[in-house]
């Protein structure tokens, strides 16, 4: 069975160097197609018997490759950034708080990786980093024209296209606004979580938007509560036909 691998690796240093504080981070990722063909005896090299038993109850075919995907993505990320050279994947274990939000579960370690998770479209991965993350991919889709009202104004789709090159058409634009609003979303501990009109894009700087040159963004939160920095930074980019976005925190004060 296929087993999640990094994603971007030569790219990281200089993403990391975009965040304040400069953050340590890794991402994984897996063709969903790669588990197609994954059955439970195979699962359970990487799942402990709980993640075993809620992957099993899966009934829809996809959300099973999804969910084994993002599990298999967060444990290698996780399990890169703790530097552990065995590992043992049962014991590392992927679970959701109340409300959704991935985080890891070891007795091993005392300090634990912060985690997120997406999957779109053929893939599922996840970013792992020792600061708050959010992350998200998302495949561009004629129905993003539809709902655009939704989570786009003017002033923002109008600073995409002032920082993008020509070559991004208001689909790809469009795309890249939504990954990096739920990025956001899933960086900011917020109940119930951020609003996407709630979050703002206020500025684009440099990038061209591949991943060795990320669009860096700005957003505004209109949220006024401790966990929420009143100006969140976004990396973006378009490769593989999905928009990537990720979004790194400093830590709340306690
Ligand atoms: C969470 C949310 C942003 C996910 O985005 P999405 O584009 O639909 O899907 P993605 O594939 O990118 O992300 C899915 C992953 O997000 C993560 N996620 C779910 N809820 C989350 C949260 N509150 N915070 C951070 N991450 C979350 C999960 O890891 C999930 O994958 P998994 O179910 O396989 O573990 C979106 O589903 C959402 O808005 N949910 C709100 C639902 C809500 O408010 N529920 C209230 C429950 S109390």
């Amino acid at each position: 069975m296929a087993f999640a691998q990094a994603i971007f690796e030569e790219c990281w240093p200089r993403w990391q160097q975009h965040f304040s504080p400069e953050p340590r981070l890794r991402l994984g990722g897996i063709w969903l197609a790669d588990l197609a063909d994954c059955t439970p005896e195979m699962a359970s090299i990487y799942l402990g018997s709980d993640e075993l038993g809620r992957w099993t109850g899966f009934s829809q075919k996809k959300r099973r490759s999804e969910w084994l995907g993002g599990r298999l993505a967060a444990k290698w990320a996780a399990a890169e950034l703790l530097g552990e050279t065995t590992v043992d994947w049962q014991g590392l274990s992927i679970r959701n708080e109340e409300d959704g939000r991935p985080y890891v579960a070891t007795e091993t370690q005392s300090v634990v990786p912060l985690i997120s998770i997406s999957h779109s479209g053929p893939l599922a991965a996840a970013l792992a980093a020792n600061l708050p993350c959010g992350f998200d991919i998302q495949q561009p889709g004629a129905n993003i024209l539809r709902v655009k009202k939704r989570f786009a104004l003017r002033e923002e789709e109008d600073i995409l296209t002032a920082s993008l090159p020509e070559a991004f058409t208001e689909t790809k634009r469009l795309t890249m606004l939504w990954a990096a609003k739920e990025a956001i979303r899933k960086a900011v501990r917020a109940h119930p979580l951020l609003g996407l009109l709630e979050i703002r894009l206020i500025s684009g700087h440099g990038g061209c938007g591949a991943p060795q040159a990320p669009l860096a963004l700005t957003f505004a939160s209109g949220r006024k509560q401790d966990d929420c920095p009143p100006n969140i930074s976004v990396l973006c980019f378009f490769a593989d036909n999905l928009a990537w976005a990720m979004a790194c925190l400093p830590i709340p004060k306690e």
